[in-house]
């Protein structure tokens, strides 16, 4: 195993969206970048310098090779973004619980999965990185967006115990909460089976459908994501949550926190539709 000065990150989900905005950030500041993903890479980020290793947050044995190549070729781990994620839509009613479940085991037993197979390396190191992208659906429980919420909700309780765990061994925990940005999130966006037109839930669900697409529709670039990320990691102590995305929707986190329950209820369902 070799070491070098250069700083180490490895990001999942690396093909698209903001683990690609991160990737390409991270890689244009000086670090060796590990994407990780699914999918071949594109030969242009190859070129540029990035690093490619196959992924699949589903898979242990995926996780495992994946990390044990990179160590084979880094040493050493610096930084980790767990990344990957997918969304479902529907009422949690019209959602089945094959559904739920491939919802967690990506979004929530994923991030699990990769932060346990790094937790031992990093303590080992006496030091790390590991940051997590939650949402703004981890701090509102989004109607028809319920599942999605679960994961990230659930996310933010590990992420949260995890900080205490990992703190006296100078491993530091963080979340990125981002409001919408525009990546293929609402094309990978999987619709609940049973979220047809006989839904008890189905005009709402349409109009909370329109409502999110128009929210979409002006999304920023997920590079600020990628630059929130860097912060992070370049402080010793940076804190637990990192909220990013247009004021107007990052807004609802001091909202739900001052707000009556009712009031903050009714500003949600004007917001979504709902
Ligand atoms: N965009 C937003 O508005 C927004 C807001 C808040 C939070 N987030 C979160 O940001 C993260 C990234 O999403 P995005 O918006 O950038 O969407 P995206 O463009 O669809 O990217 C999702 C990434 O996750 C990967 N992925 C999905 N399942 C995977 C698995 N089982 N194993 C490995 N990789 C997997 C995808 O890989 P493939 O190409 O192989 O499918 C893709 O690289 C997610 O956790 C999402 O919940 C997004």
């Amino acid at each position: 195993m070799k070491q070098t000065a250069q700083k180490t990150i490895l990001i999942t989900g690396a093909s698209s969206g903001i683990g690609q905005a991160c990737a390409r950030h991270l890689l244009a500041k000086g670090w060796r970048v590990y994407a990780c993903q699914r999918s071949a890479p594109l030969d242009a980020d190859l070129q540029a310098g990035l690093r490619f290793v196959p992924m699949d947050v589903t898979d242990d044995a995926s996780v495992a090779q994946a990390i044990a190549k990179i160590l084979a070729e880094a040493g050493i781990i610096h930084a980790l973004l767990n990344n990957a994620g997918f969304a479902i839509a529907g009422a949690i009613e019209d959602t089945s619980m094959e559904e739920a479940r491939a919802q967690m085991e990506t979004n929530f037993f994923g991030v699990l999965r990769v932060c346990r197979a790094l937790a031992p390396i990093m303590r080992a190191q006496g030091h790390g990185h590991l940051v997590t992208i939650s949402s703004l659906a981890g701090v509102i429980g989004l109607p028809f967006s319920g599942l999605y919420s679960a994961s990230k909700f659930a996310l933010e309780g590990l992420c949260e115990s995890l900080r205490f765990e990992l703190r006296p061994f100078g491993v530091r925990v963080a979340l990125i909460e981002p409001g919408d940005f525009d990546t293929a999130l609402p094309a990978n966006r999987r619709r609940a089976a049973a979220a047809g037109p006989n839904s008890a839930y189905s005009a709402r669900f349409e109009a909370s459908q329109k409502a999110q697409a128009a929210d979409e529709a002006k999304a920023p670039k997920p590079h600020l994501v990628a630059r929130v990320l860097e912060r992070i990691l370049a402080q010793r102590r940076p804190k637990l949550r990192h909220v990013v995305g247009a004021a107007g929707q990052t807004i609802v986190v001091p909202l739900k926190r001052l707000l009556p329950q009712a009031w903050f209820e009714a500003v949600l369902r004007a917001a979504t539709g709902a």
